[in-house]
C-alpha cells in the first residue's frame, strides 16, 4: 500500500509539483452501531486540523503518511527531472558535455554509514554539514547557511572515498563524481567549458553534491611551469565556486585529498569545512579485522584475538588492515589450491589460524604511517572540525 502511494506521489509531484492529499468522504449523518462488547475500537485516524477551504465540508482530509515518511519518499530530483529540460536551450556542443557529464552521476549504492568503522567525529560533521541541510533547508538558513565547500583530508586508505559513497548514497543528493583525469585529460582544451556545464548541471538537479576525489591533482597550487589550459580550468572552478550562494537550491562541492598542503589556497579559502581523517585507533582497528574476519566463509581456528591483531598493527590504516585479511585469507587459500580439483567451491568455508594473521602482519608493511604526523600538523594549523 505504502509504495502505492508512493509511487502515486511521486507521479504527482512530476505533474503538478506539490504532494498530494488524500481525501476521504464522510457520510452525512454516520449512523452509530450500539455498542456492543464485540464491536472493535474504531480506527484511529489522524485528520487534519484545518480542512482544506477547496474541498467541501463533506470531505475530510486524512494523512496517509507521516510527514517525515513523506520526506523519506521524496525522490531525487535526478530521477524527477529529465535531461531533456536542460538540454533544451543548449548548443550542440554543450549537450555533448552535459552527456558525458551524466555518466558521472552515482546512484546510491548501498553502503550505509555503518559500514565506516571509528571516524565518529567525520561523520557527524557531514551529517551536518551535508545531509541535514538537505533534509531540513528551513532549518539551515541566514547565519546557518550551510558550508559549501567541505575537505576531507588524511593519510591514504583511511575510508575518505568510502565516506563520500555513503555520503552520495545516503543523503538524496544527486550526487558528480568527478575524477580529475575525465576533465583533464580528454577535455584538456574544453576544461573550462565542462566546469561551466557542471556547474550548470548541478544546480537544475539541485540539491546536489560534487565531488573531487584526490583533488590536489587538479588544484594543485598554480605555478609558473602550469599548462595554460590547466590554469584556465582552475580559475573556472574558482568563479563557479564563487557563483554557488547565488545560484537556485543547494549545490555542495565535497573534496578528497591525501596531500592538503598541495591545495592552491584560494581553493581552500572556499573549502570552508576542513576534515581529519584519521589513522584508525585501536578500537576502530579491532572493529576493522571483525568485519573483514569475521565472515560466513571464513573459519577462524583456533579463536582469534582481535584485540591482539589490532594491538600490533598500530599504524596501519583501514585499507592496510583490509590487505592484511586478504594476505591471510590467501596463505590459506594458497595451501588448498592444488588440490581443488574440478569441483564447484561456492559454498567453501576457509579456515585462518591466528599464526596466518601474524605472518601477514608482518609481510604487510604499513603505507600510511608517516604521513600521519604531517597530516595532524596540517589540521592543527589550517583544519577546522
Ligand atoms: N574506517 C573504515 N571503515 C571501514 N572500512 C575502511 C575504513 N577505512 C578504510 N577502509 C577500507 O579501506 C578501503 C580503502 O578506503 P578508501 O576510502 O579508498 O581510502 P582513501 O580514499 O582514504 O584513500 C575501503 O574500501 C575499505 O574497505
Ligand atoms: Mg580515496
Amino acid at each position: 500500500m505504502i509504495s502505492l502511494v508512493q509511487d502515486y506521489c511521486s507521479y504527482y509531484m512530476i505533474r503538478f509539483n506539490k504532494q498530494p492529499q488524500f481525501c476521504r468522504k464522510v457520510d452525512d449523518a454516520p449512523a452509530k452501531r450500539p455498542q456492543t462488547r464485540r464491536t472493535r475500537p474504531e480506527p484511529v485516524v489522524v485528520e487534519k486540523e484545518d480542512p482544506d477551504p477547496d474541498l467541501p465540508s463533506t470531505f475530510t482530509v486524512t494523512k496517509l503518511l507521516k510527514d517525515n515518511q513523506l520526506a523519506n519518499c521524496t525522490i531525487p530530483a535526478i530521477e524527477r527531472k529529465p535531461l531533456s529540460g536542460l538540454m533544451s536551450n543548449m548548443t550542440s556542443e554543450k549537450k555533448q558535455l552535459v552527456e558525458l557529464l551524466n555518466q558521472d552521476i552515482i546512484r546510491p549504492s548501498g553502503v550505509c554509514w555503518d559500514d565506516i568503522k571509528g571516524l565518529t567525529t567525520a561523520k557527524s560533521i557531514l551529517m551536518e554539514s551535508v545531509v541535514y541541510p538537505v533534509r531540513y533547508p528551513e532549518v539551515f538558513t541566514g547565519l546557518l547557511e550551510p558550508w559549501r565547500g567541505v575537505l576531507l583530508h588524511g593519510p591514504p586508505g583511511t575510508g575518505k572515498t568510502m565516506l563520500a559513497r555513503v555520503v552520495a548514497s545516503e543523503s538524496g543528493c544527486t550526487f558528480f563524481n568527478i575524477t580529475c583525469s575525465t576533465i583533464v585529460n580528454k577535455w584538456r582544451g574544453e576544461s573550462e567549458k565542462i566546469v561551466k556545464v557542471l556547474f550548470e548541471m548541478a544546480s537544475y538537479y539541485a540539491p546536489s553534491i560534487i565531488f573531487i576525489d584526490e583533488v590536489e591533482t587538479l588544484a594543485a597550487e598554480r605555478g609558473a611551469g602550469e599548462h595554460e589550459a590547466s590554469r584556465r580550468l582552475k580559475s573556472q572552478l574558482l568563479t563557479e565556486l564563487d557563483g554557488i550562494t547565488q545560484r537556485d537550491g543547494i549545490v555542495f562541492l565535497l573534496v578528497n585529498s591525501n596531500m592538503p598542503w598541495e591545495i592552491d589556497p584560494a581553493m581552500l579559502r572556499r573549502l570552508e569545512k576542513r576534515i581529519y581523517i584519521p589513522l584508525p585507533d585501536f578500537k576502530t582497528r579491532e572493529e576493522l579485522f571483525e568485519t573483514f574476519l569475521n565472515s560466513k566463509n571464513i573459519e577462524l581456528v583456533p579463536k582469534v584475538n582481535f584485540q591482539e591483531l589490532a594491538a600490533k598493527t598500530e599504524g596501519y590504516s583501514g585499507s592496510d588492515v583490509k590487505l592484511v585479511c586478504k594476505e591471510a585469507l590467501m596463505s590459506s587459500v594458497r595451501k588448498m589450491l592444488p588440490y581443488m580439483g574440478g569441483k564447484n567451491h561456492t559454498n567453501r568455508k576457509d579456515k585462518i589460524s591466528l599464526s596466518d594473521v601474524l605472518t601477514a602482519i608482518e609481510k604487510t608493511k604499513p603505507v600510511s604511517k608517516s604521513l600521519s604526523k604531517r597530516h595532524q600538523e596540517w589540521q592543527n594549523e589550517m583544519g577546522s572540525s
